[in-house]
């Protein structure tokens, strides 16, 4: 079998969609502007919803790209053959161009193509939408399959073909999606592609997007209908290449070579494979959200509490490698290496990325050996109890480990939560996450802060405070162009629906009065209750209108601004407030330095003085 390589099958996507007038759009960042209804992006029309809705795009109807994701649901899976936490997704889009009559056979022509991925069309299994109360069954879908060429009976209908962001809300539609058939025997009769005995193997999704969900869960039909598709890289190249894992392919064995070398253990030795797996999934992880454009740090809240659980994790399976500390540069610089031609922020980033993992190996070294034997010692209390109360019969024997005690090693010896719950599983022992989160939550209370959703699984989701905060974000950049001069830029921002963080080029610390003359500055404009405007023009006209802003885009391009009053004009994909007096108060809350040159500030609406 001749060898598909990444590069090659990326340069087959591009050149084909080149071929049918797509444009090549990059990779947005893998934390999410604006949205804080999730911590990461985790497919490729995430960053694409505000088109998907209808606002024209810069680039046109018709785009391309390579996403980098994340998805952290299945990080318990990574281990086995195919889950990983980060992962490529090759993506296309009609932004209210062609639909199913058209993407169906470009399917077909890029699956089966010998100039692109050549497979045998009996090979192929698709599945098409069985229908529910808001679509009807895809019935058009599965004609088109079957006039390129797919046997009816490799064509499935299924009432789970339907796709939406996981926080169930925005653009959606029925899909068809396409599988490779492993030539395996069904598993029985009702054996179909949404089976996962691994005789099919999804590759690639084809959404029909016509509907979208309100946040008061009503579902509106689109202004125009869309095409969002998506190839997952790492499962396409591992099936074209025939290998039984992700982790055969050439995107991971670099790394597992080296973690052999350093550990002198063999990936093929069934007691360590899962944590070779482990350790390259998590670390590859880590480098991309360390490196990414905005910047994760390991901390205890949002993106950089999964970033420390990734690299704890990554570290815990080291040590069953035996394998000793100062590594972590060295994997990581073998990912910067390899990805750095389609993504040139980890090569910007190379330095923080190495330094950040060894701050936190040395920070989770020093309390991990006083936190296994604390560890021990309430394994060692359970059992002692059970043993001391066997000979009552009506006893009960515990195998949980108390909320209390899981928080005291999350709160002194760094354990994330998850930590203490895969170790406690190893010893067949549970572990109370509704006491551990009281524990939290009452810690919390004491500390005076308010972030404990995380362990819910995300960010609070209140997108109103949200889109408040980042109209606040724009009145705090027009104050500091005001003060210190047009060249002042956003260098990145980051916004929860309780404070905003904002990072602009500064090469000092703000003194008390210019923060005090910030403030004034945003709160004049909030009592003034200035409308704010979305507007759309060409991107020249915006220009020399003065409109100024991040995005790149050619003078044609249509984009969209927002207009505040005659204090701001920026261009902005937004969403943003209606009006300026919906910000209530605003309060800086702290400044610091983030890199040369560089500073941030956040700040939040003080409710207090709401009337
Ligand atoms: N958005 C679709 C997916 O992620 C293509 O599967």
């Amino acid at each position: 079998m001749k060898i598909i390589t990444r590069r090659e099958l990326i340069d087959k996507w591009f050149k084909f969609y080149t071929s049918k007038a797509h444009v090549i759009i990059p990779s947005a960042s893998i934390v999410p502007e604006n949205d804080p209804t999730v911590l990461f992006t985790t497919a490729g029309m995430h960053p694409l919803v505000p088109y998907l809705l209808g606002q024209p795009h810069p680039k046109g109807k018709r785009l391309c790209d390579l996403q980098k994701c994340i998805r952290t649901g299945d990080i318990d899976e990574v281990g086995d053959d195919s889950h990983l936490t980060f992962f490529e997704m090759l993506g296309n889009w009609s932004l209210g161009d062609y639909f199913k009559e058209q993407m169906i056979p470009w399917s077909y022509e890029f699956l089966t193509s010998l100039e692109y991925l050549g497979l045998d069309k009996d090979k192929l299994a698709v599945t098409v939408f069985a229908g529910n109360d808001i679509a009807p069954r895809d019935n058009l879908s599965a004609a088109l399959w079957e006039k390129q060429g797919i046997k009816k009976e490799n064509i499935y209908y299924l009432k789970d073909n339907w796709w939406i962001l996981g926080s169930g809300i925005g653009p959606c539609g029925p899909d068809t999606e396409m599988f490779i058939d492993t030539g395996k025997p069904k598993c029985s009769p009702e054996c179909n592609p949404s089976c996962d005995c691994g005789k099919f193997l999804e590759i690639w999704n084809d959404v029909f997007m016509e509907y979208k969900v309100n946040p008061d869960k009503s579902v509106e039909k689109l202004a125009h209908p869309n095409v969002d598709t998506g190839m997952g890289l790492e499962r396409t190249l591992c099936k074209l290449n025939g290998y039984k894992s992700v982790y055969e392919t050439e995107l991971f064995a670099p790394i597992i070579q080296y973690l052999e070398k350093i550990s002198g253990k063999s990936y093929h030795d069934e007691e360590y494979t899962s944590s070779f797996r482990i350790i390259s999934d998590h670390m590859r992880a880590a480098t991309f959200i360390i490196g990414d454009e905005q910047g994760v740090s390991p901390s205890n809240l949002g993106q950089g509490y999964v970033l420390r659980r990734l690299i704890r994790r990554a570290i815990r399976h080291m040590k069953k490698l035996s394998i000793e500390k100062g590594h972590l540069g060295e994997i990581s610089k073998l990912y910067i290496e390899y990805f750095k031609q389609d993504y040139p922020e980890l090569n910007t980033n190379a330095q923080k990325i190495i330094d950040e993992l060894n701050k936190e190996e040395d920070k989770f070294l020093k309390t991990l050996e006083l936190g296994n034997k604390e560890f021990e010692k309430v394994i060692n209390g359970i059992e002692r109890k059970n043993q001391f109360m066997s000979k009552d019969p009506n006893y009960k024997p515990e195998n949980t480990i108390s909320g209390k005690s899981a928080f005291r090693l999350y709160d002194t010896f760094g354990f994330p939560i998850e930590l203490t719950q895969e170790m406690a599983n190893e010893r067949g022992y549970m572990v109370d996450i509704d006491g551990f989160n009281e524990a939290f939550r009452q810690h919390q209370e004491l500390a005076r802060t308010t972030n404990a959703g995380v362990f819910k699984g995300g960010l609070a989701d209140d997108s109103v405070w949200t889109t408040r905060l980042h109209t606040a974000c724009h009145l705090l950049l027009a104050g500091l162009r005001k003060m210190f001069g047009n060249q002042i830029e956003q260098k990145g921002s980051n916004i929860t629906s309780e404070r905003l963080r904002f990072d602009f080029n500064f090469d000092r610390k703000l003194t008390d009065d210019e923060v005090k003359s910030l403030e004034e500055f945003v709160n004049s404009a909030i009592k003034q209750s200035i409308p704010v405007e979305r507007l759309e023009m060409k991107f020249e006209e915006a220009k020399q209108k003065g409109a100024y802003g991040v995005l790149k885009a050619q003078d044609n391009d249509i984009i969209s601004i927002y207009k505040i009053g005659d204090v701001d004009f920026q261009i902005c994909g937004g969403p943003h407030a209606k009006n300026t007096s919906e910000l209530v108060d605003f309060k800086i809350v702290k400044q610091e330095a983030v890199s040369a040159g560089v500073r941030r500030i956040k700040a939040v609406i003080n409710t207090q003085n709401a009337n």
